[in-house]
């Protein structure tokens, strides 16, 4: 009933650490991966930190960057570029969203794509397009891991994907519709009159839209699989932190008539990591020549 992504994320971890470990012992250097945090936008410092943290429970070494929010452009940018050429650091990762005063495409273009661990670049978004082989970004590619390890099968199923950010809508769109997961692709978005009538036709609903409440019960297929790529901070005063985390899809009434869903905490969220510890080993193994 439950895709439990924090399970199928540990498995994921495991063959990255072993893969780091290999990748130690035949070349003497671990794995790398730089992770730049500008400001302190308390979403972001939290996945950093995550991030860093199972960068170390995998044998992979981790370059954290801070800077200030008010950080110049020129600033970050070099940056980039003394990663670029840094013979440890296989993979760049500069958390977003970025304060206004910096150009998020600009930077992302700065960040070399052989080492474009979250699949951010143009070059690896249009190989992902291609269907070549490429970094593709962490969340889609966790979306996909997910249904194959969970036995969900893609081919020949109607997917309906919710949302269309250039981070997770657009590129599981297009991975979803390649030749080897085969399945036919709907996206719908703000734009998108009538969300229930799409909806309603999915073997698949993946909702990334960044809003909780945006898919209800009556709004899916009995026996639908759904994956809620949403997190939203609610406030919770009986929470320490003050709030908690909720996804996009409204879990109780949903879970009662799909015949799997991702919860959230717990779901795609651990995936993402997972992925993106897997796509640093992948750059350093290439690097190396392996
Ligand atoms: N902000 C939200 N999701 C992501 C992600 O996967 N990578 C980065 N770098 N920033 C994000």
């Amino acid at each position: 009933m439950i895709i439990d992504g924090l399970e199928i994320s540990a498995a994921i971890r495991a063959e990255c650490a072993a893969a780091a470990a290999a990748h130690l012992a035949a070349v003497g250097t671990p794995p790398g991966l730089a992770v730049i945090l500008v400001g302190e936008n308390p979403a972001s410092v939290s996945y950093v930190t995550a991030k860093e943290r199972a960068c170390k429970e995998t044998g992979i070494r981790s370059f954290a960057l801070r800077l200030p929010a008010d950080v110049p452009q020129s600033r970050l940018l070099a940056e980039i570029r003394r990663l670029n050429g840094d013979r440890a650091v296989h993979g760049i990762l500069v958390q977003l969203p970025l304060p206004k005063h910096i150009d998020e495409s600009e930077v992302i273009r700065a960040i070399a794509p052989e080492k474009d661990v979250d699949g951010f670049h143009p070059v690896s978004l249009g190989k992902l397009l291609l269907g070549e082989d490429t970094f593709v970004s962490c969340t889609p590619a966790g979306i996909l891991e997910m249904l194959k390890r969970s036995g969900v099968e893609t081919a020949g199923r109607h997917v309906v994907v919710v949302g269309r950010s250039n981070i997770v809508g657009k590129p599981v769109a297009n991975l979803l519709l390649q030749k080897r997961a085969n399945a036919t692709v709907t996206v719908c978005h703000t734009g998108t009159p009538d969300l229930g009538r799409f909806t309603r036709q999915a073997d698949i609903l993946v909702v990334a839209a960044g809003r909780p409440g945006t898919v209800t019960a009556d709004m899916v297929k009995p026996g639908a699989v759904v994956i809620d790529v949403g997190v939203n901070r609610v406030p919770d005063a009986s929470k320490k932190s003050g709030f908690r985390l909720v996804g996009d899809v409204d879990f109780d009434g949903v879970a009662a008539v799909a015949s799997r869903i991702t919860p959230v905490p717990g779901g795609v969220g651990p995936m993402t990591i997972a992925m993106l510890l897997s796509n640093t080993v992948k750059s350093a193994r290439q690097a190396a020549g392996l």
